[in-house]
């Protein structure tokens, strides 16, 4: 890419967690996400000329100061680790909602650097990038977790111990199953929520989650939907923050007596996600929206295969 081009990329938004993997597992959705755009400049150091909302106006929630965005701060991660010269000129623009539990820094910070990764002189494999984009939303979540930028990056199913990392594993997904994620109007902190969570897990919740995560991985290995159902359950975190989101025992309810396989918050919340037959997304969508209209909060629905694309860059110039 010549001075002064500008490169576009693209990021999904997630669900964190997936339910059955705190912190280890992430699912990438398809039709919300964020841009960023990127290009040289010659003077040395990072700035964000703008931070757009989905209007297209500037954004009232978000900071242009290079030092308190995830796109810049990951941007800037791979830039000094690169030792590229001169310096970055970014615009945002959000697509994913803020406080929504689908991964809205995530995308930010993934975008930012699919994109600047396109300036270097040699741009590095997706999976290089994991570390640097680690790095803008560990400012904004308050850890090092990648449930929500290792499939926004990578797309599909993704397993991310954070004692692994910067290794990933993209599973495999089982055939047929769709993700329904729907975003009510309210607000929770990610790293607020994670400021309250328990100290302690009584060891019989460990040992029943521990039996869940595994069986939920060899389930996708066997495309076994009867025991991805089965598996597919938060009995440590979910409890302390199903009070965040009102009427979610309702919601949950509702999607699984339209057909769902599991129901649980997408990441911190509010967002709350179910997984089922292709078949049933459209019933269970309508089911998990009906309690939320009539509870009179607005909500927003979106859709997906499990095997949604991650991250692209969508253009060299514009
Ligand atoms: N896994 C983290 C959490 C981030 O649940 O706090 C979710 O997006």
């Amino acid at each position: 890419v010549s001075s002064s081009e500008w490169v576009r990329a693209f990021a999904p938004g997630s669900i964190g967690n997936v339910a059955v993997g705190f912190d280890m597992l992430g699912l990438a959705i398809r039709g919300a996400g964020d841009h960023v755009e990127a290009r040289r400049t010659e003077n040395s150091g990072l700035t964000i000329s703008s931070v757009k909302a989905p209007d297209g106006g500037a954004h009232a929630d978000l900071s242009a100061d290079p030092d308190k965005n995830t796109a810049s701060i990951a941007a800037a991660s791979l830039w000094s680790a690169e030792d590229a010269t001169g310096g970055i000129e970014l615009v945002v623009e959000k697509g994913v909602p803020l406080f929504s539990g689908m991964g809205s820094s995530a995308a930010s910070a993934v975008a930012a650097v699919v994109a600047v990764n396109e300036l270097l002189e040699k741009p590095l494999p997706m999976l290089d990038l994991l570390p640097h984009a680690l790095a803008g939303e560990a400012f904004a979540s308050g850890g090092m977790h990648a449930d929500n930028v290792a499939p926004s990056l990578l797309g599909g199913l993704v397993y991310c111990p954070p004692l692994l990392l910067p290794q990933v594993l993209e599973l495999p997904t089982p055939i047929g199953l769709s993700s329904v994620l729907v975003h009510p109007e309210l607000r929770v902190s990610t790293a607020e929520s994670r400021g309250t969570l328990a100290d302690h897990v009584h060891v019989d919740r460990w040992l029943e989650q521990q039996a869940a995560m595994g069986g939920f991985i060899a389930a996708c290995y066997r495309n076994d939907t009867a025991l991805l159902a089965s598996c597919l359950k938060d009995l440590i975190i979910e409890p302390q923050r199903a009070s965040a989101v009102t009427s979610f025992a309702e919601v949950k309810a509702a999607a699984i007596d339209a057909g769902a396989l599991g129901c649980s918050l997408s990441g911190s919340g509010p967002s709350v996600f179910a997984l089922c037959p292709d078949y049933n997304a459209a019933a269970v969508a309508t089911a998990m929206q009906s309690v939320f209209n009539s509870q009179g909060i607005d909500n927003q629905v979106w859709t997906s295969p499990l095997d949604c694309s991650g991250a692209v860059v969508e253009s060299e110039t514009l």
